[in-house]
């Protein structure tokens, strides 16, 4: 994934377009939907037809691109105040939980809206272990992938193909609503660790286990037990990038589950949504950024040349926050604690001068680090190879995933927005050879 060619940005304005909705235009079946449809109006830069039947104004369409500001659903599980930089999930605050909290304990908060008792943590723990290995079909299926997709497209498919393997579909039967949970959260990553193995040749490793979720997940991936402070941090990662509101993936997976599908259909399609490099795929653009631009000295006129050219800093802004984002602040911490450990790493100083030469350029339009500037930063020092940055993302997102999933189906109603049609007006169809020549 590169870096995004230049283009002209989308302002965020809302476009008003003055549609011209009117109930008597609206057909018994369509209310507001065949109105639209009945309504043409003038895109920017298109000319406007004639309305073949004049309609009254009642209620302008507003389209806001991106849908930046319309609320698309009722929550309860994680909110964000952009302009202090502070995150929490059920009510705790990030960095909280980020130092006392297990991932495995957050997604239980997440999911089920209170922090477990110690019973509760413990049979959780239990039955994401129990769970955790992955049919030999699903391995085998793995091994016909080709080695050098990426390990995004083999996680959306794995995730998928579990709904092969566990088709009964009983959305509103408590159990199975647990068991779909916790097949999720435990497979997800031994899946990303057999992609690494296969795609090298090698055969997947079992879970082991006497070993916790995310030691065990180092483990699947490197062939060796990791270190216990390398496990903690990557555990801490996991925290910060469970959960983040109406994100892009989790409106996907909001809207898949709004239809009343499987979960591994939710998982598998927020993957795929998970993985453009305006959302999680920016982690691994951010080190390419950085590999670049070369060295410190490099930076200034980067940057410079960069904002000129209209490129993304990858790696910088956000839709909700307007100061640094508060993952990334506890991530710059992580990863510093990471190189004491294990020794400096000079792309952290290109990081640092790039985020203080952009504070001046970008800080002034509220352009600060997001949690993907970091986190390349922290798994690159664990040793784990790029483009496996978006797939831990996602082992750690399913958490936050399937708390809307539960949320979705506790007050279900299918999403169908509506559109501003700015096609043509209903016309007849032509014969081939009465069809003019594109100029
Ligand atoms: N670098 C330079 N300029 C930027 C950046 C950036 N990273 N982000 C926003 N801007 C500027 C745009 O050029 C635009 O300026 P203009 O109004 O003068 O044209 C303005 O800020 C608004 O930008 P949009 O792209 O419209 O903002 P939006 O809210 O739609 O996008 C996004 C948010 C996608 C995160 C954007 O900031 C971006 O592309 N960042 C880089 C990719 C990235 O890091 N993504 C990870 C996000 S975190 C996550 O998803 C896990």
């Amino acid at each position: 994934m590169g870096l995004t060619s230049p283009r002209k940005f989308a302002k965020s304005d809302p476009i008003v377009m003055a549609a011209k909705i009117s109930s008597e235009t609206a057909s018994p079946l369509g209310g507001a939907e065949s109105a639209a449809a009945t309504a043409p109006v003038s895109a920017p830069g298109q000319t406007s037809q004639p309305a073949a039947t004049a309609a009254p104004a009642t209620a302008p369409l507003v389209f806001r691109p991106g849908l930046e500001g319309v609320p698309a659903t009722q929550s309860a599980i994680c909110d964000i105040d952009g302009s202090r930089g502070v995150l929490t999930y059920r009510g705790y605050p990030v960095n909280q939980l980020a130092s006392h909290s297990t991932f495995l304990e957050t997604a239980y908060l997440l999911i089920w809206g209170e922090l477990p008792t110690i019973f509760q943590l413990r049979d959780f723990e239990q039955e994401v272990q129990m769970h955790r290995r992955v049919s030999f079909r699903i391995r085998d299926m793995m091994k016909c992938f080709p080695a050098s997709g990426h390990p995004m497209d083999a996680l959306q498919a794995s995730a998928a193909s579990l709904g092969l393997f566990y088709s009964r579909r009983a959305l509103y039967d408590p159990q199975y609503i647990t068991e779909a949970v916790v097949r999720l959260i435990a497979k997800i990553p031994t899946m990303v660790a057999a992609f690494q193995l296969i795609r090298k040749g090698q055969d997947p490793i079992q879970p082991r286990d006497d070993l916790a979720y995310s030691a065990n997940f180092l483990y699947m991936l490197t062939e060796r037990e990791p270190d216990p402070l390398a496990a903690r941090i990557f555990d801490a990662c996991l925290i910060l990038h469970a959960e983040h509101s109406l994100n892009a993936s989790t409106f996907s997976a909001r809207v898949t589950a709004s239809t009343l599908t499987d979960p591994y259909a939710v998982v598998a399609s927020a993957v795929g949504t998970l993985a453009g490099p305006l959302h999680g795929g920016a982690n691994e653009d951010v080190l390419d950024m950085l590999d670049e631009i070369g060295s410190v000295d490099q930076v200034e006129a980067w940057l410079d040349r960069a904002i000129a050219e209209k490129r993304k800093i990858m790696g910088f802004g956000h839709r909700e926050y307007r100061v640094k984002d508060p993952r990334a602040v506890i991530l710059q911490g992580l990863a510093e604690d990471l190189f004491l450990r294990f020794g400096h790493d000079s792309m952290y100083d290109v990081a640092r001068r790039l985020e203080a030469v952009a504070a001046e350029r970008l800080g002034p339009k509220g352009i600060f680090p997001n949690v993907d500037f970091y986190s390349g930063l922290v798994y690159r020092k664990l040793g784990i190879p790029r483009d496996l940055f978006t797939p831990i993302f996602a082992i750690a997102r399913t958490a936050g995933w399937l708390a809307h999933w539960r949320e979705q189906l506790g007050a279900n109603r299918i999403y169908r927005p509506t559109q501003i049609y700015t096609g043509s007006l209903e016309r007849p169809w032509l014969p081939l050879e009465g069809r003019p020549t594109p100029s």
